[in-house]
């Protein structure tokens, strides 16, 4: 009997762990998100992402997401790769510039070397949801032309319904001009993968609770 709860309680433990996403409610934002932990150091330090997705996306469609970011004070830059691989996608890497205030950066990489600036997404971060405290720094921005991008003359969609997978990196190094989005960085030291549940973050208020974020 009580072996049986204890193989219960093992087998929902692993379910739980296989399962890369789970749902965030916001109260900054009133979002839903879909959130991930990606881990980049062994006593526990990560990353986490956030994707908030309007219900009314439909797949092979362009729609914007509101992404949020929670970073380790000791992160040099942390950066997205929303296609899942370092190349061929948009990228978002982010950092803290003078007086502490976030930095996006919307880049492209073609090979394993400093990406350089896409203009074909899109982040404008909000007052809403971005703070800090003397362990992390966390920001919120929408992005437009994040969920779809043309790879050689192909179009590519991330499913609104369902796992996409995404791609993380890691550096503990500034990029050289912290203030601009311009800027070259350093190469990471770590990076890795999920699947994140896009569904996971749909919502059926996206559009008035996005008005609502104070720019
Ligand atoms: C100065 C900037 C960067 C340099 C020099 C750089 C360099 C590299 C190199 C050399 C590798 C191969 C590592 C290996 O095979 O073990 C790699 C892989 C990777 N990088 Fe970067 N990288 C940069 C920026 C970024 C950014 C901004 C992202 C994501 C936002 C990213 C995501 C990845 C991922 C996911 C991989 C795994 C292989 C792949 O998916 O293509 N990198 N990078
Ligand atoms: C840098 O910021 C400016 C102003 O917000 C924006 O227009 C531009 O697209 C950004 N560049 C990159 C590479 O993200
Ligand atoms: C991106 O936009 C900026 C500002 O309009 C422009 O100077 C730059 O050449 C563009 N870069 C690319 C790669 O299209
Ligand atoms: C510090 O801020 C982060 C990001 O907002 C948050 O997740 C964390 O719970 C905060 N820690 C404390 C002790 O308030």
């Amino acid at each position: 009997m009580f072996w049986n709860l204890w193989l219960g309680l093992a087998a929902l433990l692993s379910l739980a762990a296989a399962a890369d996403t789970a749902i965030y409610q916001d109260a900054d934002t009133g979002l839903t998100f879909s959130t991930a932990f990606a881990l980049y150091k062994s006593d526990g330090r990560g990353i986490t992402f956030r994707v908030a997705i309007p219900s009314s996306a439909t797949n092979y469609a362009k729609y914007d997401a509101v992404i949020q970011v929670v970073v380790p004070n000791d992160v040099g830059w942390a950066g997205l790769a929303w296609g899942g691989s370092m190349t061929r996608n948009p990228l978002l890497a982010a950092w803290r510039g003078s007086n502490n205030q976030v930095v996006t950066t919307s880049r492209w990489a073609t090979s394993h070397s400093l990406p350089t600036v896409y203009n074909d997404s899109k982040y404008t971060v909000y007052k809403t949801g971005t703070k800090s405290n003397s362990t992390h720094w966390q920001f919120t921005a929408l992005c437009t032309g994040c969920t779809s991008w043309t790879d050689s003359g192909s179009a590519r969609y991330l499913n609104p319904k369902g796992g996409n997978r995404l791609a993380f990196a890691y550096s503990p190094n500034k990029p050289s001009n912290p203030s601009s989005n311009t800027s070259s960085f350093p190469v990471h030291d770590v990076h890795g993968y999920w699947s994140h549940d896009f569904n996971a973050g749909s919502n059926t208020n996206f559009e008035t609770a996005v008005a609502r974020l104070q720019v």
